[in-house]
C-alpha cells in the first residue's frame, strides 16, 4: 500500500475516475462498474476497481481541495502506475450564461493556491491545462450522448468561503466559467509525471443568482457527467 491508499500492487486500474466525495466513488462503482471491489478504506477515502464496457476502471475519492487531491493524484500515478485520471466533481458557476446542472469540461485552471509558486520558486505562473486527447474524447462522448457540455477555463480555489467583493466578476471578465477546488493541482501533477488528466464538472451552485441544485437534481446530472467521463476514460 502507499501512504494514503490501501491497495496492493495491481489492484488499481490504469484508468481512474476521481470524485471528491468518497461516497460518490462508492455510488459510481456500484452504479456503473461491473464486478467492482473495494481496494481501500484508508481514512474512509474509498477506492474501487471494476470494469466498464469490458475495460478495467477504478474510482478513487480525492477529498476536497488541492492538498487532499494532490496526495491521491501523486500516489495513484507514482505508486500504482495510473496513467489516465478524470476528476468528476461539482462547481459554482460565475458567468450568467451557465445554469444549474450544466456540465463543464475544464480546459485549464487558474488558481490562488501557492503550490505552483512554491514549485517554481515564484518565478513562473505555470498554466495547468487538460490533456487534449482526453478532452476531445469527452467532447465526442458528450455529443454522442446528446449531453450539452461547455468547455472552458475554471478557477481552482483554496477556500470555499471567500469574502472578496467583485472577485468572481473579475474572473468572469477573463473568461473563467466556474469555481471548484482541485483542478490546478490535478493538471499540474499529471503533467509532471506524464499522466493524462481532465476535469468534468456539474454546476451545483450559480454564484451570480445564488441558486443551488437540490440533492435530486445533482444526482441526475452527476450520472450524465459520469457517463461522459467513463466513455472518455476508456477511449
Ligand atoms: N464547488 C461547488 N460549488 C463551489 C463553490 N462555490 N466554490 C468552490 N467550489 C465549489
Amino acid at each position: 500500500m502507499s501512504t494514503h491508499i490501501g491497495a496492493k500492487p495491481g489492484e488499481i486500474a490504469e484508468r481512474v475516475l476521481m470524485p471528491g466525495d468518497p461516497l460518490r466513488a462508492k455510488w459510481i462503482a456500484e452504479t456503473f462498474l461491473e464486478g467492482a471491489t473495494c481496494y481501500s478504506t484508508v481514512r474512509n477515502m474509498f477506492g474501487f476497481t471494476g470494469t466498464y464496457q469490458g475495460v478495467r476502471v477504478s474510482v478513487q475519492g480525492s477529498g476536497m481541495g488541492m492538498p487532499s487531491a494532490s496526495i491521491y493524484t501523486h500516489e495513484l500515478i507514482n505508486e500504482y502506475g495510473v496513467n489516465t485520471l478524470i476528476r468528476v466533481g461539482s462547481c459554482g458557476a460565475i458567468t450568467e450564461d451557465i445554469g444549474l446542472r450544466d456540465v463543464i469540461a475544464a480546459i485549464g485552471a487558474s488558481t490562488d493556491s501557492n503550490m505552483n509558486r512554491f514549485r517554481f520558486d515564484g518565478l513562473v505562473d505555470y498554466a495547468p491545462v487538460a490533456d487534449f486527447a482526453l478532452l476531445r474524447s469527452a467532447v465526442d462522448a458528450a455529443e454522442a450522448r446528446g449531453i450539452p457540455m461547455r468547455v472552458g477555463p475554471v478557477f481552482a480555489a483554496d477556500a470555499f468561503y471567500i469574502e472578496k467583493e467583485g472577485f468572481y466578476d473579475r474572473l468572469a471578465d477573463y473568461g473563467v466559467l466556474a469555481v471548484e477546488m482541485e483542478t490546478a493541482a490535478l493538471y499540474t501533477i499529471a503533467a509532471r509525471y506524464r499522466a493524462r488528466a481532465l476535469t468534468i464538472l456539474t454546476v451545483s451552485d450559480q454564484l451570480r443568482t445564488l441558486q443551488h441544485a437540490s440533492a435530486d437534481e445533482r444526482q441526475q446530472t452527476f450520472s450524465q457527467m459520469v457517463e461522459v467521463a467513463l466513455d472518455a476514460v476508456i477511449s
